[in-house]
């Protein structure tokens, strides 16, 4: 409860981001008394491995393994929650906010898939959940949809919200590394979930956006209800084609309303290369939103990594300490919209594509493509393919890129299943929109 009395914290993981979070309570105890009025007390730890060397200093500070050291500690008020996955995040948060407790947390896995559960337990029990850390990193953005844009209907989202895939996508071209070194490098870090899988299949961005869509639009948005892929099967080739037309490769999230309808999708997107997410680069974020007052806000800066998330942990211990986190939780229920919005079928998504095939380098490979395209009626505007390194070998393979005229995500789709039975494909087939 919110008070002028010292405010008694624990952290439930030490990892990346609890150690951040160790970090400020410890450097900046002075500016958090200032900023709050209050002593900002970290009582007690814990974490999976209480033996595991930290390189945070935690002397003083009592760590455990079990929960239930804090559950049972009638001093602490809010716990700081930053361990990744559903269990046993689902339940810790479960019986913390039964204990009495108020909860921190950055676990966008959680929230996406538990959030209503947990919201309306919260809300039952009169207490408060904060998460700004949950969405686009040190970014402020879930403050931004849920105070400061209030005024406004929201028209669109267009973000790039994963930093491990941001950091990966820009790497490769910048330095011409391969996808597996920068995977590593992005996980050493600490800016990968425990699982990268989720970073670089859409997954993770997937996640924040539905979080952030439900906070913007007041609409729940399953994640099967998104047009998901990741960036695990593009190749430098891809960013280098890409760069060549003047684009830049980015996993672009967005979630637009057209025509009374929401249409969503997280995808390897092409982005001409002068426009602000194409700048986005490293483990950055950028969150390009757009209210029917307020017009085209622009967001950015550190998606992922320790201090940036821990900047935006300790902003939510800060509202706290201040009761401000506890009147914005209450009014988080007026954010829903009155009726659910309807989605957009994904088969009706109308973009431009970029194609790329890897195929036997033999007659009648390209015609055949083009002939499934034509019968889709997706209409080719551009074709490449670079001659291989011996042109009289015809046991190669070649690499062919298409960029399409505007069509269906439907049309695609049906295009890509015949072109997929192809005696003469080789290798994965590469598919992104277009946003020019
Ligand atoms: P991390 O480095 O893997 O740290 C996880 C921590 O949780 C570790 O200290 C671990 O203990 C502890 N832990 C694991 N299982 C536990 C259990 N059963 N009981 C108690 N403690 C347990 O993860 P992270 O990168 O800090 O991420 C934490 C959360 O923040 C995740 O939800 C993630 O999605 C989110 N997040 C991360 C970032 C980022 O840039 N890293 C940014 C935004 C949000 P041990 O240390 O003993 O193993
Ligand atoms: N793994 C996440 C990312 C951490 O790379 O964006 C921040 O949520």
């Amino acid at each position: 409860m919110p008070g002028n009395s010292d405010l008694n914290i624990a952290l439930v993981g030490c990892g990346t981001v609890g150690s951040g979070v160790v970090r400020i309570v410890q450097t900046s105890s002075d500016l958090l008394t200032q900023r709050t009025g209050r002593s900002i007390r970290l009582r007690r730890i814990v974490v999976r491995d209480p033996a595991k060397k930290r390189d945070v200093d935690l002397s003083g500070i009592p760590v455990s393994d079990d929960i239930q050291t804090v559950i049972a500690d009638p001093d602490i008020q809010v716990v700081i929650h930053v361990v990744g996955g559903i269990n046993p995040a689902r339940a810790d948060v479960t019986s913390l906010l039964e204990a009495g407790k108020d909860v921190i947390t950055a676990n966008k896995a959680l929230l996406y898939a538990h959030g209503a559960e947990l919201f309306g337990l919260a809300h039952k029990l009169g207490r408060t959940i904060c998460f700004e850390a949950a969405v686009a990193g040190g970014i402020p953005i879930i403050s931004a949809v849920t105070t400061a844009l209030t005024a406004n209907r929201i028209v669109s989202i267009e973000a790039i919200l994963n930093g491990t895939s941001n950091f990966i996508l820009s790497r490769m071209l910048d330095r011409r590394q391969t996808y597996e070194d920068v995977l590593t490098e992005a996980q050493a870090r600490g800016y990968a979930e425990a699982d990268p899988a989720m970073d670089v299949d859409g997954t993770d961005a997937a996640q924040k956006l539905s979080i952030l869509t439900q906070l913007a639009y007041g609409t729940a948005v399953p994640l099967d209800a998104i047009v998901r892929q990741g960036i695990q099967h593009i190749e430098l080739l891809d960013l280098l084609v890409a760069a060549e037309l003047g684009y830049r490769v980015k996993l672009l999230a967005t979630s637009r309303l057209s025509k009374g309808r929401l249409e969503i999708a997280v995808q390897p997107t092409l982005v001409k290369a002068d426009r602000p997410a194409a700048l986005t680069n490293g483990a950055d974020n950028i969150v390009s939103i757009e209210g029917d007052a307020v017009g085209l806000m622009r967001f950015s800066g550190a998606g992922a990594g320790q201090m940036p998330t821990a900047s935006a942990v300790m902003a939510d211990v800060i509202d706290y300490a201040t009761g401000r986190a506890a009147i914005t939780f209450q009014s988080l229920q007026r954010l829903q919209s009155r009726e659910s919005i309807p989605l957009q079928p994904q088969e009706e998504l109308s973009r431009r594509y970029y194609l790329r095939f890897t195929v036997a380098d033999r007659p009648h490979v390209l015609a055949d493509i083009a002939d499934i395209l034509g019968r889709n009626e997706i209409s080719i505007s551009s074709v490449r393919q670079d001659e291989t390194a011996d042109v009289d070998d015809l046991s190669g393979v070649a690499r062919l890129v298409i960029m399409t005229h505007r069509t269906t995500e439907g049309r695609l789709r049906s295009a890509d299943a015949a072109i997929a039975k192809l005696q003469s494909l080789r290798g994965n087939r590469i598919r992104m929109p277009i946003a020019d």
